[in-house]
């Protein structure tokens, strides 16, 4: 699927398995345990991903053939800040690629009746300024949590091109309301779907992802 006219949007492959993983966390009748694990395994396509857009530098090595391998490392140190809930959820996919990972907490959540988003609490490695920023979060709706939670980080001083966000699913007004406030940040993404309905849920979505991951 082309992106296009989305600038700044990295959809994975729509592969038919990526398309299967997504077909089981979208049924309905998927128990909890599936949804779980049929999920992180997105997640960790996703963090896959993000990794691949993050600069390197030239890291030449010696192999065990007296050869040298000319390599790459790296360039910049990491985090990762989740918006909990939901992106709690994307945490272990993050550390299972990147070994003891700072990360960071945002808490904002949707109001019921209106989905206006509410910040309650933010705690962020100090030097955060200085990192690489994934923000974690599986659902792009409005885009009124992840442009709540991209001011906090602006607003420590990290630098929109150094974010990168990450979720499972977003809708187009989703990213056109966050890439209006933030064109420079890069969305990492699986599928985009086809707007929002009256409640504000992503069609045809999955429901609600924190209920679905955490409690029922
Ligand atoms: C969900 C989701 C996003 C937000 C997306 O969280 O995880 O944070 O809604 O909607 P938006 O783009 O319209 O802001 P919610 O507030 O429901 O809390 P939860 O993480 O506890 O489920
Ligand atoms: N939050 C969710 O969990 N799902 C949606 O569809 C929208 C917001
Ligand atoms: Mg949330």
């Amino acid at each position: 699927m082309s992106t296009e006219p989305f600038r700044n949007v990295c959809l994975l492959p729509q592969t038919n398995q990526l398309l299967g993983l997504y077909t089981i966390i979208r049924d309905r009748s998927t128990a909890r345990p599936d949804f779980i694990f049929y999920s992180d395994r997105i997640i960790r396509l996703l963090v896959e991903e993000g990794l691949n857009h993050l600069p390197v530098m030239d890291r030449p090595v010696e192999t065990h053939t007296n050869e040298t391998f000319k390599g790459v490392g790296f360039k910049g140190k990491i985090c990762g800040v989740s918006i909990v809930r939901a992106g709690e959820s994307m945490e272990q996919g993050l550390r299972d690629c990147c070994r003891s990972v700072r990360i960071g907490k945002i808490l904002i959540q949707r109001d019921e009746e209106t989905a206006l988003p509410k910040l309650f609490y933010e705690k962020l490695p100090e030097d955060i300024a200085d990192r690489y920023v994934f923000l974690l979060d599986p659902m792009l709706a409005t885009g009124g949590s992840a442009i709540m939670a991209t001011d906090v980080l602006i607003k420590r001083g990290v630098k929109p091109e150094r974010i990168f966000f990450l979720n499972l699913i977003c809708s187009k007004e989703g990213i056109d309301n966050y890439h209006k406030a933030f064109p420079d940040v890069k969305i990492v993404t699986g599928a985009i779907d086809r707007g929002l309905n009256e409640d504000k849920y992503l069609v045809p979505g999955l429901g609600d992802f924190g209920d679905r991951y955490y409690c029922i």
